[in-house]
């Protein structure tokens, strides 16, 4: 065996090619295995050192190993380049001595081979794990995608692996997203990429395949009061509620048939629209197809002029998209708050004090201003509302001096959490399809202007939606109803 081994290391010796590998694989295996031993006992948890050891160190580590084969197959040294020829062959095959030491040799190829596949598996299986990690989509590339990882660390869908929406199950997909990750990478080495990140993402995987691993909007039937809070710019910063009784209905499940909002996604309705712009804000044309294959085609009155000028446009195609659950809810995790909403919810929620006089119409007045950074923002929320306070409410201030600074930090996480000016995202840059209210959302369709040929329209009814209970009051009666006072 010892023998094997040494020609085997001679062999390397007599290769230079053998030998620069050789070089490699020493120098990276003491820090590439100590480091996948760490990351599977205890998880590295900083991402560059991930991204460190599974995209730098381990392609580095089996390159190294190819090149000691590569070189000791084929540039082991002049003389022996006719490795492969019928007289060497011959040679090795006929003489006995020589045969031993040609099957010493391959046999230790073989369990070489077997380690080597053993470790390749290993370290493919480990930086498939990091790549497919939150922390490497959200934070390796860190101001590219800082904002929407924030967005999504706020949402409900924060526990959700990036890959899961993105990605999804099968070989087919992950193929593909590897594909465009590197044309990513190399947008963000060169800083080409895009400021602000355009949407929507067109080449998206369709949602059915991704939501419907989690969600079933079938299994959801009737309907769901929901409430939202406002307060109001004036003093007492006046709490108001709107309440809407909202028709989520069902995709139609067993006995029950698809009705309401989740309608849109049952098995037997299918609808498909052209968009006349990139951001799918204008949809001239919508087609409903029925169960039994006929269809109806809603169209807006500009419709031709609309589609035939968009065909023009350069980059941008016509296509007929299939509805589906990102149409409505295109913000399910990325949710970039209205600047009134953002200050709301830390109203709601206490973190800026409702106690505090004038607190909304101070935010709001300073947080919709243009700003360079986040840092500049910060500054002048906390410069602006110490003077304006001092001067004004002086005595609040001695009697609870925890309530400014309270405030101060509510509203620069109201901004940071939203605003991102390195990436040009300012209120309202990525707004939500699933109302009406910061874009036209449902509206683009039920608009009562989409008409078919027998004139029929897509209903804009106040109920088609939802019953509303009750709009902006600070005290209203339903919601006393329904707690039995
Ligand atoms: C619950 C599903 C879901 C998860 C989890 C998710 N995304 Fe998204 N993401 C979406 C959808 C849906 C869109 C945009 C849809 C559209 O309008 O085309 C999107 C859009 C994006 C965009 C384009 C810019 C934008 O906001 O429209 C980026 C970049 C992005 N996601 C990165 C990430 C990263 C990084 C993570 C993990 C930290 C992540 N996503 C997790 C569903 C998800
Ligand atoms: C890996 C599982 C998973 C995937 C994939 C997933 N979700 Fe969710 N989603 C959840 C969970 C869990 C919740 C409940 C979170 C909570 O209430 O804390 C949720 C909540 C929601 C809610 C209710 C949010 C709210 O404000 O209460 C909506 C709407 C939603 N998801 C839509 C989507 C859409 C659209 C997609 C696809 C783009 C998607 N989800 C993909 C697991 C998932
Ligand atoms: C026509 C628009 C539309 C489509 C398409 C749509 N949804 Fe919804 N969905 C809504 C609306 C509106 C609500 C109610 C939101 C609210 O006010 O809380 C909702 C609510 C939800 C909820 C929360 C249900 C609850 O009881 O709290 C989930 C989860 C959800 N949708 C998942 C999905 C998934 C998954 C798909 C795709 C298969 C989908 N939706 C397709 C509009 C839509
Ligand atoms: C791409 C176009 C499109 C968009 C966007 C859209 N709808 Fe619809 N919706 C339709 C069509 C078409 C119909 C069938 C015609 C009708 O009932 O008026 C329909 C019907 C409905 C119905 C009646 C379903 C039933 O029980 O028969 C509800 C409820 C509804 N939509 C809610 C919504 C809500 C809520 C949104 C936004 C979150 C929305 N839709 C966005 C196209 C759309
Ligand atoms: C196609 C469905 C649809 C129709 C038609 C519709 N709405 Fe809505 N509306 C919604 C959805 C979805 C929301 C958002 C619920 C949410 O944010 O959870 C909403 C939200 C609202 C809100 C609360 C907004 C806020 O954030 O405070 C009001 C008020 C409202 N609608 C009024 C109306 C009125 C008035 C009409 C009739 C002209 C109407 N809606 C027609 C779907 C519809």
């Amino acid at each position: 065996m010892s023998k094997t081994v040494k020609s085997f290391t001679t062999g390397i010796a007599r290769s230079r090619v053998s030998l620069l590998g050789a070089m490699i694989v020493t120098i990276t295996t003491p820090f590439l295995f100590g480091a996948m031993i760490y990351d599977a006992l205890f998880h590295i948890g900083n991402t560059y050192y991930a991204a460190a050891v599974y995209m730098l160190l381990g392609p580095a580590f089996l390159g190294g190993l190819v090149m000691i084969f590569v070189g000791l197959l084929f540039f082991k040294g002049k003389e022996e380049v006719k490795l492969f020829t019928m007289a060497y062959l011959q040679d090795y095959f006929t003489d006995a001595k020589k045969f031993r030491r040609m099957r010493k040799i391959l046999f230790f190829t073989v369990f070489l081979t077997c380690v080597n596949v053993f470790i390749f598996s290993l370290l493919g299986y480990r930086s498939y794990h990091y790549m497919e990690s939150v922390s490497f989509c959200g934070e390796f590339c860190h101001t590219v995608m800082n904002p929407e990882r924030t967005a999504y660390l706020n949402s409900p869908h924060s526990r959700v692996a990036c890959v899961e929406c993105h990605i999804g199950s099968g070989a087919g997909w992950f193929v593909k997203s590897k594909i465009s990750g590197a044309r990513q990478l190399f947008a963000v080495a060169l800083n080409t990429y895009p400021r602000p990140i355009g949407t929507p993402v067109h080449g998206l995987r369709p949602a059915r395949d991704t939501c419907e691993e989690c969600h079933r909007p079938e299994m959801f039937h009737g309907e769901k009061l929901v409430i939202k809070d406002k307060f109001r710019e004036d003093e007492n910063n006046t709490h108001l509620k709107t309440v809407l009784l909202m028709k989520i209905g069902s995709a139609g499940d067993r006995a029950k048939s698809s009705h309401g909002i989740h309608w849109h996604v049952a098995p037997e309705n299918k609808i498909t629209y052209k968009a006349s712009d990139h951001s799918r804000l204008t949809l001239p044309e919508v087609t409903l197809t029925k169960a039994d294959g006929s269809t109806v085609v809603y169209r807006s009155s500009d419709a031709d002029e609309l589609l035939q000028d968009a065909g023009h446009e350069a980059g941008h195609e016509v296509e007929s998209r299939e509805m589906d659950c990102i149409d409505c809810h295109n913000r399910p995790t990325h949710i970039y708050l209205p600047a009134d909403v953002a200050i709301d919810d830390k109203l709601l929620n206490g973190e800026i004090p409702v106690a505090l006089p004038f607190v909304k119409k101070m935010a709001m007045a300073i947080v919709t201003r243009d700003f360079a950074s986040q840092d500049e923002a910060k500054a002048t929320i906390e410069a602006e509302l110490t003077a304006f306070y001092k001067e004004n409410y002086g005595e609040l201030l001695v009697t609870q001096p925890e309530i400014l600074p309270r405030a101060i930090a509510g509203i620069q996480k109201a901004y940071c959490d939203n605003v991102f000016p390195d990436m040009n995202i300012v209120w309202g840059t990525y707004s939500n399809h699933l109302g009406h209210v910061q874009d036209s959302g449902c509206f683009r369709c039920h608009d009562e202007e989409h008409e078919s040929e027998d004139g029929e329209v897509i209903s804009m009814d106040c109920d088609t939606c939802h019953v509303i209970l009750a709009e902006e009051e600070e005290d209203p009666e339903i919601l006393q109803t329904l707690s039995g006072e």
